[in-house]
């Protein structure tokens, strides 16, 4: 078993039945989504689940699970998610699979958000090995851009995967990557979330319980 399908399986610990958990995206989420579609089947678990993406809801779907939609609920009890990066006090960077705004929707509607990551995801700060990413609104896109540039060093456009158009979002809107020099990263999350066109960043504070992070076989906890 290698680090990211460790602490996946590690974090199914956590799932109860009767639960209502969310699925993060990307590499790690999916082998938990894989995980827990196989713990639900051995122990013919009840639990109803949400996804934090298009894609994880496809995941989902493939896999079997019970898939609600999030208008269908008002909180979650366990929300696991990858990361692009970890500190130690348990700040973390988000985004790098688009749905910032759904993704922090699933963070703060749970009553247990659980980060789930290898040690190639600890920094000592936010922003040190990828851009925060910034998502905004498509209508007078030139328009925010700039106006993060403020603050910014420098913001790019996501392309798509194809890399012939703009990223799309769940919500149909933008994603700038941005670099910024900072000292205090709260006051920079209250920056970037005030300028208008701004829908959401990927710095998540204030939002994890617990960060499992799979070490060469080792599992370390941040709380
Ligand atoms: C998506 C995310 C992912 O959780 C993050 O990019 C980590 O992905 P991976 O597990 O593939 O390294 O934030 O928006």
């Amino acid at each position: 078993m290698n680090d990211k399908e460790l602490v996946a399986h590690e974090v199914l610990g956590l799932v109860k039945n009767n639960m209502t958990v969310g699925l993060g995206t990307g590499s790690t989420a999916n082998l938990f989504i894989e995980a827990l579609a196989k713990k639900i089947k051995a122990e013919s678990l009840n639990i109803a689940v949400v996804a934090s993406s298009t894609v994880s809801q496809l995941k989902a779907q493939e896999a079997g699970l019970n898939y609600i939609s999030l208008d269908q609920i008002s909180e979650i009890d366990l929300y696991v998610d990858g990361a692009d990066e970890i500190t130690k006090e348990l700040e973390i960077l988000k985004g790098r699979g688009y749905d910032l705004v759904r993704e922090k929707l699933l963070a703060q509607s749970s009553k247990s958000f659980i980060v789930i990551g290898d040690k190639s995801k600890i920094v000592s700060k936010i922003g040190e090995n990828y851009p925060i990413p910034v998502e905004i609104t498509p209508i007078a896109w030139k328009i925010t851009k700039n106006i993060i540039e403020n603050i910014a060093e420098n913001c790019v456009l996501r392309p798509n995967a194809a890399g012939d158009a703009f990223a799309i979002t769940s919500y149909g809107n933008y994603v700038l990557d941005c670099e910024f020099k900072y000292e205090d990263l709260s006051k920079l999350a209250n920056e970037i979330s005030s300028i208008p066109g701004v829908f959401e960043h990927g710095i998540f504070l204030n939002l994890a319980k617990v960060a499992l992070i799979a070490n060469d076989g080792v599992i370390i906890k941040y709380n």
